[in-house]
């Protein structure tokens, strides 16, 4: 697949909570040519860090030739990311990234996603026909990621471990309860290991098939420098999740 280098101009950047940014920037190319599970490797241009963060791109829209991506902020890359200023700043993207993406079919798909591995199934949920959404937080102010799937979603779910908004528990938990309410054709999940683990293991208990996504310390991105293979826990097969995923069938992973 092409891959595009774009001095992309800062068109949003704006916090949503203390520690989630979203950033909208004018890249047509990877706008134009992105897969949902895709992601992009950015550089805020003219700033400290001097390599390239990888992110998931949560929308890109080939009319207004947009890329957004939603980002927390950890580290010198993303508080970089964060000064950038709309309408002045440029930042470099290089993308579409990633070989393997989320399944576009016809049925009904449920999307479970945690933090930010909420992002990429942003861009996934507008591609596919009326998903349901499972929205999973530590605790109630980690679940505002529900207005980015409303006008996407059939129906939202949200669990919380403490309890403190829908369903208490763990994502996984609340799956059979998910499948009993709704006929689901496949799963698509990002989010913390744990999770997709036993979100996995929940959509394999039922015989439904299912896509993580995965995310590793990446270096070059493009498959070169091996900085970010796994070894697949069926047939032992090493991949690279920059090229081979970021999204892998679940049964190549655990
Ligand atoms: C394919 C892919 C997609 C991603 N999509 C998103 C996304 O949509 N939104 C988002 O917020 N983040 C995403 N990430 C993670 C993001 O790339 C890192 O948070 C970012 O690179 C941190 O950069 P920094 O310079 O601010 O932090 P650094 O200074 O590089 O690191 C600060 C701290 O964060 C930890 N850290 C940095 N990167 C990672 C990582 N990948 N995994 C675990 N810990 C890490 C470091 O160990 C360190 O303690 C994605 C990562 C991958 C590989
Ligand atoms: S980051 Fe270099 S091979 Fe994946």
């Amino acid at each position: 697949m092409k891959k595009f280098l774009e001095d992309a101009a800062v068109v949003a950047n704006a916090p949503v909570t203390d520690t989630i940014w979203r950033l909208v920037c004018k890249a047509p190319q990877t706008a134009a040519s992105a897969l949902p599970g895709q992601f992009v490797n950015v550089l805020a241009t003219g700033r400290r860090a001097f390599l390239r963060r990888p992110f998931g791109i949560a929308a890109a829209d080939a009319g207004t030739g947009e890329v957004t991506v939603m980002y927390r902020l950890v580290g010198r890359g993303t508080a970089d990311m964060a000064a950038l200023r709309p309408g002045q700043d440029r930042i470099s993207v290089e993308g579409p990234l990633g070989g393997g993406t989320f399944s576009i079919k016809p049925g009904k798909a449920l999307l479970v996603g945690g933090g930010v591995g909420l992002a990429p199934l942003i861009f996934l949920a507008y591609k596919l026909d009326n998903p349901v959404v499972l929205i999973a937080g530590r605790t109630a102010s980690e679940t505002f990621w529900n207005e980015f799937f409303t006008a996407a979603a059939e129906k939202i779910y949200i669990t919380t471990d403490d309890g403190s908004a829908g369903i208490r528990g763990f994502a996984a938990a609340a799956v059979p309860r998910i499948l009993k309410e709704n006929r689901i054709d496949r799963i698509a999940v990002c989010g913390p290991t744990a999770m997709m683990r036993t979100v996995a293991a929940a959509a394999a208990a039922a015989g439904i098939p299912c896509e993580v996504s995965m995310e590793k310390r990446m270096a070059c991105g493009i498959g070169a420098c091996l900085g970010c293979t796994f070894e697949s826990g069926t047939d032992g097969k090493r991949y690279k999740v920059c090229a081979d995923g970021p999204v892998f069938d679940s049964r190549e992973v655990f």
